[in-house]
């Protein structure tokens, strides 16, 4: 059997499990979606939104990218955002990233990565230059690490605070809370490091004043 044909056949055992488990599931599933959360993850395998929070399907409306990146000319980032936040209305906005993030590593080196990839990674570069004094103030490497991880969802919260689309959100409904965490590879656990509540202040350079 090849490789992808085992997921087929994992699938089907799936589906099965479930409407033995509850034979109305997969009939609520399709006529209902409203997930109270907007996931912005990082593509990593190791990141699954619904099983590190324990959470079903229908439960998180998800975004991957490599690094948990929110940048201001991705259409497909702002797609998801805009249904998520204008239509779905969701309450919360989390962007994780993790521990040990293969992106983050990868912008912290002077490799060439080639184009597109140094396209995309550059804008982590750019979240280390604008944290550079913190930064270099770290002698251990692996530490410093860590806190790039922490400090690039920090920044990507802070880019979806920059969005007429959370600014439209804030101010005519008073959500979505935008929160920013990091998840360990490591001991599975997520670390809150960063949030926005609804209708924080943000640098007036970005402020929308007709919304
Ligand atoms: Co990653």
């Amino acid at each position: 059997m090849q490789s992808y044909e085992k997921l087929l056949l994992e699938n089907k055992a799936w589906a099965k499990e479930k409407i033995e488990d509850d034979p109305q599931y997969f009939d609520r599933l399709s006529h209902l979606q409203t997930p109270e959360f907007l996931w912005i993850g990082c593509s990593d395998s190791r990141v699954p939104a619904n099983e590190i929070t324990n959470t079903q399907p229908g439960e998180i409306f998800v975004h991957r990218n490599v690094a948990n990146l929110v940048i201001h000319t991705d259409v497909n980032l702002l797609s998801v955002l805009d249904y998520a936040v204008t239509h779905l209305k969701v309450k919360h906005v989390i962007v994780c990233g993790h521990y040990g993030c293969g992106g983050i590593k990868a912008a912290m080196t002077n490799h060439d990565y080639k184009q597109v990839l140094n396209m995309w990674l550059r804008n982590i570069k750019d979240v280390y230059r604008l944290n550079r004094q913190e930064l270099e103030q770290i002698q251990d490497e692996e530490h410093k690490f860590d806190r790039l991880v922490e400090l690039n969802v920090q920044e990507q919260v802070k880019h979806l605070a920059n969005t007429s689309i959370i600014q439209r959100a804030w101010k005519n409904e008073q959500r979505p809370d935008l929160h920013g965490w990091v998840y360990g590879l490591k001991d599975g656990i997520i670390n809150p490091v960063f949030e926005m509540k609804a209708g924080t202040h943000i640098d007036p350079l970005y402020e929308y004043d007709d919304l």
